[in-house]
């Protein structure tokens, strides 16, 4: 009796975790299709992998990763996607609405959103000469993408690493993953408005962030002007090597070349975030080693599994 509740239990916990291959037996070349979808728009585009790696990352700091991030907005409610912090700035949608469309066509029903939003992050990074590993799938996805819920969880460019610290605790992850993870930002473009700020009002005497190194800033300067800016224009955050994923960002931030607070105060605020920053600069595969474990533990915050959430059929639509 007591062995058979046993047995109930366990079936029960596993079948409500995320799983290696959970698409095996139910669609079984649902992350090839992903792949190649996302390989040959990023290879044609590498700003879209950008866009696909931080598209993932604001999905899963809102309502833990659950493609809330894809909704489109109705006249009776205003979703994620149309906060300021997402839009206009992120980008990618359309590849996740041909990759949906091709496994809908496949094998309908099956293949949640969240998963292929997690997927195409993934497949991003080794496109553009990142890492590669493997991810357990079986995320559901969620019915409920709130405007409202964005700002109280997604962290400012102008934070300070107490404040970035903070942010990321709240969603489980430590300091050096916070860190790790910020080295997403070696991939990647900005618009102006993101770090202006830094230039021109950085408090009421200083107009200018002194951490900034001076030369970059007149650059950005003349990319960024106070008035009449381009508001389409975007500045690679990794000056260097904006389409590659390299430790090259944390070289950046060593050289006063962080182009956000958010990235510069891992160098400057304290001495054993800079430690860290300096072993990424100087090795690769520590930074690449630990990227690939962080990834997977942001891609697993607050998932739905099991008989929580639903299989959208359009990523853009609550069924
Ligand atoms: C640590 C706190 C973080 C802050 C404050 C932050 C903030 C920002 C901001 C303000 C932008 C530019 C938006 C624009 O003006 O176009 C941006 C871009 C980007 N972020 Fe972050 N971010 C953070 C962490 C992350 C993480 C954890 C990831 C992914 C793992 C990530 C991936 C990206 C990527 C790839 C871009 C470039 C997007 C594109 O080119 O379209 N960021 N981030
Ligand atoms: C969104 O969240 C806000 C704040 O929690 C709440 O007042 C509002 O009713 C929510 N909107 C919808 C459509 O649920
Ligand atoms: C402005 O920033 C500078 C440089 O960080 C600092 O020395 C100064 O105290 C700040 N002033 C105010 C009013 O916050
Ligand atoms: C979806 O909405 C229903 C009510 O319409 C609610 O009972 C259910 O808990 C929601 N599911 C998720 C995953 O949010």
């Amino acid at each position: 009796m007591i062995s058979i509740m046993i047995m109930v239990l366990l079936s029960q916990t596993v079948e409500s975790e995320l799983q290696k291959d959970f698409y095996h037996r139910s669609c079984k070349s649902a992350e090839r299709k992903v792949r190649r979808v996302v390989r040959e728009a990023v290879t044609r585009n590498p700003g879209l992998g950008a866009g696909l790696l931080r598209m993932h990352f604001h999905d899963c700091f809102v309502r833990g990763c659950d493609a809330s991030v894809l909704v489109d907005s109705t006249p009776g409610n205003q979703a994620e996607k149309d906060s300021f912090v997402n839009n206009p700035s992120l980008r990618g949608f359309e590849v996740i609405d041909e990759a949906k469309a091709q496994l809908e066509a496949l094998c309908p029903g099956v293949v949640s959103c969240a998963d292929i939003l997690a997927f195409a992050a993934r497949d991003s990074v080794s496109t553009l000469r990142g890492p590669s590993w493997k991810i357990r799938s079986g995320r559901r996805d969620g019915n409920v993408s709130n405007v409202s819920d964005v700002i109280p969880n997604i962290p400012a460019p102008f934070f300070n690493l107490q404040q970035l610290t903070q942010s990321f605790e709240a969603k489980g992850l430590f300091q050096d993953e916070m860190i790790t993870l910020s080295g997403a930002h070696t991939i990647g473009a900005s618009h102006c408005t993101s770090f202006s700020n830094r230039l021109y009002t950085f408090n009421s005497t200083t107009p200018q962030d002194p951490t900034l190194n001076p030369q970059f800033a007149e650059q950005l300067k003349r990319q960024c002007p106070k008035i009449n800016f381009d508001p389409t224009l975007r500045i690679g955050m990794d000056s260097f090597t904006p389409d590659k994923f390299d430790n090259k960002y944390f070289t950046d931030l060593k050289l006063g070349r962080g182009l956000f607070t958010s990235d510069e105060a891992l160098f400057t605020d304290d001495k054993k975030a800079a430690a860290t920053v300096k072993l990424f600069s100087e090795h690769t595969s520590r930074f690449r080693h630990k990227f690939v474990k962080a990834m997977i533990k942001m891609s697993e915050i607050q998932v739905k599994t099991g008989l929580e959430g639903t299989i959208r059929r359009n990523c853009r639509v609550i069924n």
